[in-house]
């Protein structure tokens, strides 16, 4: 049996992973769980899997969680601390991250540096601190074994493969609820309709960036990260049956892909259980009905979030600390219909437009640049009101 914590356990990956890690027959216990402020759900979690260690987002809701919660956890802690204390807690063996964003940052880099496996969810924290991560993961020994399916596509096709063997990744994209649109019929989408994407059911933040497709921009660095690839063995193809999660061209010709239904329980089974494989309980694919796979080259001019993303993947670190602290705000901003869904990547061009070489090595670094981005951000946005 092997302890489990769960950083964003009230979350659409939070939620997958507890229902996996019961469907594992015992191979897994929970030990720990970090959430937000769904302090219900959180409640309810933790009486049916009884963490030893819990962390809230604030420390105002610990009344509320006692009242709704029967079970007394041995430890509960609030804050950004909070959850990097439960991500490192000394009896964790494999940790979930999928908190969003770059909050997710510090807790993954605790689980990393802990040495525990970590199943990462959270792409956001490989976008601005990959180099971070890495350099934790060969100092402490920790496996960091993706968990979104494009990655752990690629993951799987490359399990015995050689480095130099590799021609070029390739993203599948599903092209998102706006594939077929113009960018003038897409200019004023309404959150509602970009909320409704085609193929998964995702939090909010993740859903918006499939429609603009800056998840496949952020999905190329944390790939960079997470496999050491340069700009040029890095590419995307819409695949709007979102089937095959992801290809690898090696280079004798051959293309090696992963298949399987769209469902994020699969990839998340995988991280828990790699090397081995166990029963899902999914239905198999039947290639048969489906018939039709379909692949699209990227039209830049369509989706311009990913032409950036590719600019800051080819700049420093800096630039990939400011298009996600510009896209997070983008998306808050678009989701509370302060700005049209064109101006997203109006805002993310502006902030790396105007961002300036800047050396970054370090945990600090990265918050630096981080901050002084969401504050020109908020500027911006405030003017356009
Ligand atoms: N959903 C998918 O299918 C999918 C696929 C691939 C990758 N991902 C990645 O996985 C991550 C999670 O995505 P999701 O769709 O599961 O998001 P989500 O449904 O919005 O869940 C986010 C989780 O993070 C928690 N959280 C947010 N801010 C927090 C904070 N400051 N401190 C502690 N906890 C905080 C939330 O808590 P409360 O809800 O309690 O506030 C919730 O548990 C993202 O980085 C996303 O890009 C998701």
């Amino acid at each position: 049996m092997k302890n489990l914590t769960v950083l964003g356990s009230t979350g659409s990956i939070g939620c997958s992973t507890l229902e996996v890690a019961a469907n594992q027959n015992s191979a897994f216990r929970v030990v720990g769980l970090a959430a937000g402020r769904n302090i219900t759900l959180l409640a309810e979690q933790a009486e049916r899997f009884r963490p030893e260690i819990l962390a809230l987002e604030r420390e105002q809701d610990m009344e509320a969680f006692r009242r709704a919660c029967s079970y007394a956890p041995r430890q509960i802690v609030w804050g950004p601390e909070g959850a990097a204390e439960v991500a490192a807690y000394e009896r964790n063996e494999v940790v979930v991250s999928a908190i969003t964003g770059i909050n997710g940052l510090k807790p993954t880099l605790a689980a990393v540096s802990a040495g525990f496996r970590v199943a990462l969810a959270n792409k956001e924290s490989m976008v601005v601190g990959g180099f971070l991560l890495q350099e934790a993961a060969a100092r402490s020994g920790a496996e960091i074994i993706p968990v979104d399916s494009e990655h752990s596509a690629v993951f799987q096709c490359l399990a015995k493969e050689n480095q130099q063997d590799i021609r070029r990744v390739i993203l599948t994209a599903s092209g998102g609820p706006f594939f077929r649109l113009s960018p003038e019929e897409m200019r004023f989408k309404s959150p509602e309709e970009a909320l409704n994407h085609p193929r998964w059911k995702m939090g909010k933040k993740v859903t918006i960036d499939s429609a603009t497709m800056m998840n496949k921009g952020l999905e190329l660095i944390e790939a960079r990260w997470l496999f050491n690839l340069s700009r040029d063995k890095l590419g995307i193809l819409i695949h709007p049956q979102s089937i095959v999660h992801s290809l690898v061209e090696m280079r004798d010709g051959s293309m090696l892909a992963q298949l399987s239904q769209t469902d994020m329980r699969i990839p998340i089974q995988y991280a828990l259980t790699y090397p081995e494989r166990s029963e899902s309980g999914l239905p198999a694919l039947d290639l048969s009905r489906i018939r039709n796979l379909e692949f699209y080259d990227v039209d830049l001019d369509q989706f311009p979030l990913v032409r950036l993303a590719y600019q800051a993947l080819e700049r420093e670190q800096a630039f990939s600390v400011a298009l996600n602290a510009a896209n997070e705000l983008a998306v808050e901003a678009y989701l509370e219909k302060q700005i049209n869904f064109a101006q997203i990547h109006e805002v993310v061009a502006d902030a790396l437009a105007s961002q300036k070489y800047t050396d970054v090595r370090t945990l600090d670094d990265i918050f630096a640049v981080d901050r002084e981005v969401r504050e020109r951000t908020r500027q911006q946005l405030q003017q356009r009101k």
